[in-house]
């Protein structure tokens, strides 16, 4: 009986480490670099990320809002940035400035950050900084953390994201999200 039990012990856990492997658990401090960025403009090394604006110390955040949801910045909306607003099959129309653009993907959101262009091609508004100094690492964590900030988005998340979602918050911030591209 003891053993049996034993057996099933060790079984449970070979199964829970192929789930944890499936997910691909990674050091917290590599999922803080997204999150560091993104609300205050510096790696998890410490490193302020090189920007158009000369900016310090200061991330997307705070003209898209913590929540990434957008915000206003100096009478130019700054539009949502969460993944699943992005991506929206349906693309934005852009009222203020006039741009129109189709759904963004993970290489396009790379493009509109570093070098200020949207998926149609056009120009963003010089309120919005190019980010000169974000590393491809840098770039793919910063985007992991917009997946992040899709949690509770009206938009249904894809299957491997809500499986996230189910853990709790708390435990978000020191798992990858997956790559949804
Ligand atoms: C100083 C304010 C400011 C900061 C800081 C800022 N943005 Fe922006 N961002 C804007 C504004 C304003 C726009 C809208 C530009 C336009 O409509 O032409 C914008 C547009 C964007 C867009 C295009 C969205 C769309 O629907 O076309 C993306 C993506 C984006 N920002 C990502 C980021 C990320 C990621 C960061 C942080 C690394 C960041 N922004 C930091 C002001 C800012």
């Amino acid at each position: 009986m003891e053993k049996k039990r034993f057996i099933f012990g060790i079984a449970a856990a070979v199964a829970w480490l192929g789930v944890a492997g499936a997910v691909g658990p990674i050091p917290a401090s590599h999922s803080d670099n997204g999150r560091r960025i993104f609300l205050h403009g510096t790696t998890d090394a410490g490193r302020l990320v090189e920007n158009s604006h000369g900016m310090e110390g200061v991330g997307c955040a705070m003209c898209h809002g913590e929540d990434g949801r957008g915000g206003m910045m100096h009478g130019v909306p700054a539009p949502e940035i969460t993944f699943l607003g992005l991506t929206d099959p349906a693309g934005h129309d852009h009222d203020v400035t006039g741009r129109r653009h189709p759904a963004f993907t993970r290489e396009t959101i790379k493009a509109a950050v570093v070098a200020g262009i949207d998926p149609a091609g056009n120009s963003l508004h010089e309120e919005m900084p190019r980010w000169t100094g974000l590393t491809g690492r840098d770039l793919d964590d910063l985007i992991d953390y917009l997946v992040f900030l899709s949690k509770g988005h009206r938009r249904s998340l894809p299957a491997p994201e809500r499986m996230f979602h189910k853990q709790g918050s708390d435990r978000i911030d020191s798992i990858a999200p997956p790559r949804l591209d």
